[in-house]
């Protein structure tokens, strides 16, 4: 492992108890309960604050669980054309569409499709906002701001980043940018608590409040960890309700993490166990191709079964690229060629980041019922999807 490699907190939760070998390799198995339980979550915090909650297409769009997100939550956020129109399509409910760039030619249908259209920039704003006068439906009109408040530790991350491209400088903000604009927006958090946010918000509220009574709506974007244990939910309850109450606007919150962390795993198969310095282990799970952040961003995923100590392996994947390395996992026992293995809190940025590079065959998609334990076999992948992304 590395030193700038994170390990992932990663909770087994009921999978401890699930046969791996039930699905083929790879496959990613989500458990719909545990969606269940962080979605009940996310709703009670809608139901006690007021907020409106959508869930964020971009970390998990997996369209088989839309009738269940529709059960507990507002709605949902895309980030452009093909996002806005499953959202409307599949999930129902209200659209928030923000993009950094939108098209000429695509943004007609994203009016169409969306609620809410949130602008990167204010020459977007000027080029789009007579198209959504012009539109058949009420759209609201959102502008992203850049709080110019850091609380991300890694620059990649950090939309406040210095000469970041996201949002506008919020002390670039005047009076005439925000005419025709029924909400503000920012999403600056990753994977965090409540306190950054509120810290956020003390940085930008004198600058905001100003505009409150021409505004309709504020969104504070995603990155709010508000499923995990260790989150003050009772603390984001009350700034929202107090924010309500002072500015009278409505506040939406669009997490993706949370609506599935800990949800999923993703299940391969040991392919080979050559030595070269120490064990290694080839498997048919790519980093490069199942599970990309684990390069990108980078971080180590949290590994069903491994141990402190005992039998160390470096895990790759099957693809060319010599850096297709997962991380280094003990085992108690040695590992077996076609032994079944399973990497925690996958559902999310895993399966909707998945590519075909080296031909590298697509990970199946099953939904599993914890409590009852029912299997669902949702999607398998073949050559052809490999071949029709190709030419
Ligand atoms: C604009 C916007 N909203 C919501 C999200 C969801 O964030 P998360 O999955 O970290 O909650 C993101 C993630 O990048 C985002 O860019």
């Amino acid at each position: 492992m590395t030193e700038f490699m994170q390990t992932q907190a990663g909770d087994a939760g009921a999978f401890e108890r699930f046969d791996l070998a039930r699905v083929p390799s790879p496959c990613f198995v989500v458990d719909e309960i545990a969606i269940a339980r962080n979605l009940a979550m996310l709703a009670e915090v809608a139901d006690q604050s007021g907020a409106h909650i959508l869930s964020a297409l971009k970390a998990f769009s997996m369209f088989a669980l839309a009738p269940m997100i529709r059960q507990y939550l507002h709605g949902t956020c895309a980030s452009g054309l093909y996002e806005a129109r499953l959202a409307r399509e599949e999930y129902g409910g209200e659209v928030a569409t923000f993009c950094a760039g939108y098209k000429e030619s695509e943004i007609d249908e994203i009016i169409a499709l969306s609620d809410h259209l949130i602008f990167n920039s204010i020459g977007q704003k000027e080029r789009f906002l007579p198209r959504v006068s012009a539109a058949s439906k009420p759209v609201q009109v959102g502008l992203r701001i850049n709080p110019e408040h850091s609380e991300g530790e890694i620059p990649k991350y950090d939309p406040c980043a210095p000469c970041s491209r996201l949002g506008i400088p919020i002390s670039q903000l005047t009076d005439k940018d925000l005419e025709g604009v029924d909400g503000l927006h920012f999403h600056t958090l990753c994977e965090q608590g409540f306190e950054p946010l509120k810290r956020t918000w003390d940085a930008i509220e004198a600058r905001i409040l100003p505009y409150a009574d021409q505004l309709k709506w504020l969104n504070f974007g995603g990155g709010h960890h508000i499923t995990r244990a260790d989150y003050d939910r009772t603390a984001l309850i009350e700034f929202i309700k107090d924010l309500r109450t002072r500015t009278g606007l409505q506040i939406y919150l669009e997490p993706g993490e949370a609506v599935a962390l800990d949800a999923g795993i993703l299940v391969g198969e040991i392919l080979d166990l050559p030595t070269n310095g120490m064990n290694l282990a080839i498997t048919d799970i790519s980093a490069t191709c199942h599970m990309p952040d684990v390069i990108e961003a980078p971080y180590r995923p949290a590994m069903l079964n491994e141990v402190s100590e005992g039998h160390l392996y470096r895990l790759g994947g099957p693809s060319c690229l010599a850096g297709d390395v997962i991380g280094d996992y003990s085992r108690a026992e040695l590992l077996k060629i076609g032994e079944r293995i399973a990497f925690l809190d996958q559902a999310h940025y895993s399966m909707v980041k998945t590519n075909t590079f080296n031909g590298v065959a697509l990970p199946s998609i099953a939904l599993w019922n914890s409590e009852t334990d029912e299997l669902t076999m949702v999607r398998k992948f073949n050559y052809t999807n490999f071949r029709n992304r190709l030419s």
